[in-house]
């Protein structure tokens, strides 16, 4: 089982860059099904997760040629209907490609998403197969399957009870092919929406208000295919900033778009991190005598629930008590036994709210990664512990974190990927 072998207290230093963001490519990829023409993706991040999306798009017939920075994609011959359950099972994104494909070509087949362990149980897909309903889609489920037929997908008009990334993403690519205009209320916000609506929109596609919480989508017969270059990932630059906080490193981030980070930069200013943005980077200047300050998750643009974990990490080494209070998912707390484990103060109020006492020293542990985030956070922890580190599973880091130890390793860090 691959693993990293962490030796802490080495200072980092000189510059990073962000990579293209995850959750932009998890989205534009199964859009080249609305499409039969060729799309070219530049700037697409070298991970785990989109060698999943990409392999579901070669599964169903499509075909994928690598770039030096990303690849083309022209899913003219569909062969199949039907998301693989291997592939499905390692990828909770998978599900993106369903509404493209229902509206493509009439039908869809797919098992409950896996791939990440947040949230409820396996992560609810009801607000999904609610907007596939409302746009006239049948719904069948037998062994495991969800069976989806739809003759001509029609507009609905649809409230998000939840406000979710991903199924807004995914009714607002759907509706671009209904017959109708769709209004689609409660939307998320995300900046990674607005430049996927942006660019169906170069493709002939008619969606406004994309970044506002109503979108009016009004469908089209067909759109065509373009280039679209992936913007940095906000997730990782926030990341490398809390990183660089926690381990008190001078680091410049480059690629760092602070317009889409604006919740983690005033709170690190109040935690008394000291930063100079530039046009396009984030140098961190210094992290000394960090205080303590309490956050709540919260839809874009508030604290992203992606950070929420490695902001966890930097409490353990402020001064005083805050309370990190998850609104977004279930279970993302749990990893903060492992901190305590690594002599973190810690105490778990409820599912969703812990209270961090610190500056308390973290000791090397072997940790095992439920999932990306956390795992690394672990690696963070692992950065500034006394002694050795070991963290397993770290297939979940690599779904989000290009080569990151050789990164790392480029900063100073002392980290070992054993296979
Ligand atoms: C996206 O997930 C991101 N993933 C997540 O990033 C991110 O944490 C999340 O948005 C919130 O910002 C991708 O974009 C691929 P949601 P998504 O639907 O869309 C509930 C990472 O680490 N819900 O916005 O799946 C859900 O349980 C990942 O990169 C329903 O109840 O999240 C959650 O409580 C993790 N029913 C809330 O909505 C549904 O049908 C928000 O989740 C769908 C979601």
């Amino acid at each position: 089982m691959p693993k990293f072998i962490i030796e802490g207290g080495h200072e980092l230093s000189g510059s990073i860059s962000v990579s293209g963001a995850k959750n932009a490519a998890l989205k534009i990829i199964p859009a080249s099904l609305l499409s039969e023409q060729t799309i070219t993706i530049k700037n697409l991040p070298k991970i785990e997760d989109i060698d999943r999306s990409l392999e579901i798009i070669t599964d169903l017939g499509g075909l994928v040629l690598p770039t030096p920075d990303g690849c083309t994609i022209n899913t003219k011959d569909l062969t199949k209907n039907i998301i693989s359950s291997d592939l499905a099972n390692k990828l909770r994104a998978s599900i993106m490609f369903v509404g493209p494909l229902l509206a493509r070509t009439g039908t869809a087949s797919f098992p409950h998403p896996g791939g990440c362990v947040i949230g409820a149980g396996t992560r609810p897909i009801d607000l999904f197969l609610e907007g596939f309903v409302a746009m006239g889609a049948d719904i069948k489920w037998k062994n495991g399957i969800y069976h989806l037929t739809a003759k001509k997908l029609k507009a609905c008009q649809y409230f998000f009870t939840t406000v979710s990334v991903t199924g807004t993403e995914s009714l607002m690519m759907t509706a671009v092919l209904a017959e109708g205009t769709s209004v689609l209320k409660n939307c998320a916000l995300e900046p990674e929406i607005v430049a996927l609506a942006d660019y169906l929109n170069s493709q002939g596609a008619r969606i406004n208000g994309a970044g506002t919480p109503t979108m009016t989508i009004e469908g089209v017969e067909a759109i065509g295919a373009g280039e679209f270059t992936v913007m940095p990932d906000r997730i990782e630059a926030g990341t490398f900033a809390i990183m660089a906080a926690t381990t008190n490193s001078p680091l410049t981030i480059n690629n760092f778009r602070a317009e889409h980070l604006e919740s983690l930069l005033a709170v690190l200013a109040k935690v008394g991190v000291k930063f100079e943005l530039a046009t396009n980077s984030l140098k961190i200047i210094s992290a000394d005598n960090l205080q303590a300050y309490s956050i709540k998750t919260h839809e874009y643009p508030g604290f992203p629930t992606d950070l929420q974990s490695p902001y966890t990490v930097l409490m353990t080494q402020a001064q005083g008590s805050s309370i990190v209070h998850e609104t977004i998912y279930d279970r993302r707390l749990l990893f903060t036994d492992m901190l305590t484990q690594m002599g973190a103060n810690i105490i778990m109020c409820d599912p969703h709210r812990v209270v961090v006492s610190g500056p308390t020293p973290l000791t090397g542990h072997k940790l095992t990664s439920p999932d990306l985030r956390a795992g690394i956070s672990m690696v963070i922890a692992g950065l500034i512990a006394k002694g050795t580190t070991e963290i397993d599973n770290i297939y979940q880091i690599d779904r989000g974190y290009e080569n990151i130890d050789e990164r790392l390793r480029q900063l100073g860090a002392k980290i070992t990927r054993l296979v």
